[in-house]
Order: C-alpha cells, then sequence, then structure tokens
C-alpha cells in the first residue's frame, strides 16, 4: 500500500525533489561510514575498452569506481573546469580529480550532509563539494568545460529545468556525460526527449544495461557483506532493494530489459 502512495506521488516533480533530498541527507547522516563512497550501480568495461587497474580490495568499490572512469574518459577533461552534478557522497569527484588531472572540480549535491562528508573523506588538491540543487545551479553562465551527471536525474522534479541549467553554466563546446537508468523503455524515450529539446546536441548514445548488471553480479557478495554490516536489521531487506542486489526487483528488471540504463554524451554548441 505505502509502496503504491509512494509510486502515485512520485508523479508530482515537489514530491520527487522532497524524496531524493530526505533519502541522501538521511543516509549521509545516518551511515557516516568513511569506507563508502559510491551509490551507482557499477559498469563492467566491455573487452574492447582499455583495461583500468584497480586493487581488488572489498572496500574500493570498483565497478562503481569503473562508472566513473569510463564516463569520464569520453571527453577531455585535463587542465578543465569540471562540474558534478549529484555527487554524492564523492568517491567519483576523488577518483576522476586525481586521474584525469581538471584544473578544478566541483562537486554539487542537493544532500548537505553527504557535501559535508565527501569534503571531510577526499582531499585532492582543486576538488570541492558544495550544496545545490542540479534545477538553479548556483554557477555563472558559460563557466564550466565538462559536467558529470552519474544515476542521479532519474530523482530530479524537472529533467527539462536541469538540462536548461547545464546549457546555461556550460561553455560552447562544452560537454554534458550522463549515464542513468529509466524504469521503463518508455520512459527512457521520455528522456531522449528531454534531451532533443534542450538544444544540446547528442554526439553519442550508448545502452549500458549488460554492463550494469554485469557489475551487480560481480559485486553482489561484498555488497551484501557490506549492507550487513553497516545497515541496522531492520532496515536490510528495504536496502537490499534500493542497493540493486541480485534478486532484487531492480536487478531483474534491468536484467530483463524493462529497466533500460543508458550513457549519454551531449555538447553544447
Ligand atoms: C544514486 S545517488 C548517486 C551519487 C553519485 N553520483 C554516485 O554515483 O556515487 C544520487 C545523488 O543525486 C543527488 N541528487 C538528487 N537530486 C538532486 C538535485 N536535484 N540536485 C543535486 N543533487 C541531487 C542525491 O542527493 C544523491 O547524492
Amino acid at each position: 500500500m505505502i509502496k503504491l502512495i509512494i509510486q502515485a506521488l512520485k508523479r508530482f516533480a515537489w514530491f520527487k525533489r522532497f524524496n531524493a533530498k530526505i533519502t541522501y541527507e538521511l543516509l549521509a547522516k545516518n551511515i557516516p561510514a568513511e569506507d563508502w563512497h559510491f551509490m551507482n550501480y557499477g559498469y563492467t568495461p566491455n573487452s574492447f575498452e582499455p583495461k583500468l587497474e584497480v586493487p581488488s580490495d572489498p572496500k574500493i568499490q570498483k565497478y562503481s569506481l569503473q562508472m566513473y572512469h569510463y564516463l569520464a574518459s569520453k571527453a577531455n577533461l585535463e587542465g578543465k573546469q569540471v562540474l558534478e552534478i549529484g555527487s554524492g557522497r564523492g568517491g567519483g569527484a576523488k577518483h576522476v580529480a586525481s586521474h584525469f588531472k581538471p584544473a578544478s572540480y566541483i562537486g554539487l549535491d542537493i544532500a548537505s550532509s553527504a557535501v559535508d562528508l565527501a569534503n571531510k573523506i577526499h582531499h585532492v588538491p582543486g576538488l570541492k563539494f558544495i550544496q545545490g540543487s542540479a534545477e538553479s545551479i548556483p554557477l555563472v553562465d558559460n563557466s564550466i568545460d565538462v559536467i558529470l551527471n552519474v544515476e542521479s536525474c532519474h530523482g530530479y522534479g524537472c529533467v527539462d529545468t536541469f538540462l536548461k541549467e547545464v546549457k546555461r553554466v556550460l561553455k560552447p563546446g562544452g560537454y554534458l556525460l550522463m549515464v542513468d537508468f529509466r524504469n521503463s523503455p518508455e520512459n527512457m524515450k521520455i528522456l531522449e526527449g528531454q534531451i532533443q529539446n534542450s538544444g544540446l546536441i547528442q554526439v553519442s548514445k550508448e545502452d549500458i544495461t549488460t554492463n550494469v548488471v554485469q557489475s551487480i553480479e560481480a559485486e553482489d557478495e561484498s555488497k551484501k557483506a557490506r549492507i550487513k554490516k553497516l545497515i541496522p536489521a531492520r532496515w536490510q531487506k528495504l536496502f537490499n532493494e534500493f542497493a540493486g542486489v541480485v534478486g532484487s526487483r531492480f536487478y531483474e528488471t534491468l536484467k530483463n530489459g524493462t529497466r533500460p540504463y543508458y550513457r549519454f554524451v551531449l555538447e553544447k554548441r
């Protein structure tokens, strides 16, 4: 019953904003674990992509880190002004800021407790985290070369407003690198329509659903162990669904193709 009510409320922009803020505020506040850096479902690269050496330490969320690495490789970041929208606990920002050597990297997130946690645990020259909304980016026009957006825009009140803001703050020739899922092929079509209407030019689009499914499967054991360690027993069932473990509805719908997951590269010309 509660699930049905939440599904119905998710049609309203105000509820989506409220839901995203409360969820991620509470998560960072109540589980400030300093070795939990990522909140995306991860990416297993294709065999033709260059191999990234990641130490096989279960404390490092290798597949989530790979999601950032392979997304960030879609544009040249060296010496550039980079903004990430929806930076969460900041692990992706830390990796990209250290590995790809941008001049500056701002991680923006709606949840101030996630911003505080990220500022506390990640220290890389030129990297900082600030609180703010994807729908009202607190930066001036034409100031950013590349924007990253990882599994975040499904929770925004209005994706059209987000894309308008992206277009405003990007310099001409700048890129939006974005990965996200939608809970049906029809809703992915809606996102594609929103992109088309945004005035940003689609440079490439890839269906990476299989790569995400493979990552969920490869990481399942360590993810379940992390949940057992960090989440109070009474919340573990709910959290397994949220975390998309093998057997969850999230995982099953990705695997059977009814929840597509795409990667987009968009340019402001
Ligand atoms: C699934 S988490 C992904 C976090 C991070 N990108 C990662 O991969 O680890 C989604 C993030 O988007 C943030 N978010 C949701 N709505 C937002 C908004 N309107 N503006 C900025 N951030 C938002 C949430 O607070 C959360 O940190």
